[in-house]
């Protein structure tokens, strides 16, 4: 059984992303165990300070989680033409800890337009050594139901196409 660890971008309850990353978990199937990070609201400003010494309790067990995972799955909107800051504050965290370093990560950008994000992500992982395989979906919330079926037959086509090729990276490791 595979191992994936899933972290939505989005602080909200009712989410897009939540339902973009049940999606992606029910097309994954039954060798995969998906857990989703409940937290990212929970993660303190990232602090030089405490990166390396007498992290905060969350951190420590994000990154633990992170390391134990076989892969990893990013699903976020886009705020203010880039990444939500609780995203990219949990990513500050993982720099000295290389938590993604060598993993295939799922990077999905769920949002009105979702360009910039899409593109910042990429630059992200990309400098944290993981192996990206990233979607963008525009308009997302109309191409999703509230059961997680994607509507959209092109966007689920294609996510089919990327969920593939992070599964091969995946059984590669
Ligand atoms: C503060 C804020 C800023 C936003 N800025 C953008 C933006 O720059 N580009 C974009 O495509 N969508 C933007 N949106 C729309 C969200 O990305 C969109 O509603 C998304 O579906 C929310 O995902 P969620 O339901 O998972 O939280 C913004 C939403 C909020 C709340």
């Amino acid at each position: 059984m595979k191992k994936v660890f899933a972290i939505s971008g989005s602080t909200k309850s009712s989410s897009t992303n939540a339902l973009y990353i049940s999606a992606i978990s029910h097309l994954l199937g039954k060798d995969f165990e998906v857990s989703v990070f409940p937290t990212i609201a929970d993660v303190p400003h990232f602090n030089p300070d405490l990166d390396l010494e007498n992290q905060p309790k969350v951190v420590s067990d994000l990154r633990e989680a992170l390391q134990k995972a076989d892969g990893i799955i990013i699903s976020t909107p886009e705020y203010a033409m880039g990444l939500p800051g609780s995203l990219k504050n949990l990513l500050d965290w993982t720099v000295s800890s290389a938590s993604f370093s060598g993993k295939p990560v799922l990077a999905l950008v769920a949002s009105t337009q979702g360009e910039k994000a899409h593109q910042s992500i990429i630059d992200v992982l990309t400098v944290l050594e993981a192996k990206v395989f990233s979607q963008l979906i525009p308009f997302a919330k109309a191409k999703i139901n509230f059961e997680a079926k994607i509507t959209d037959q092109e966007t689920l086509t294609k996510l089919k196409n990327t969920i593939h090729a992070f599964v091969l990276a995946l059984e590669n490791e």
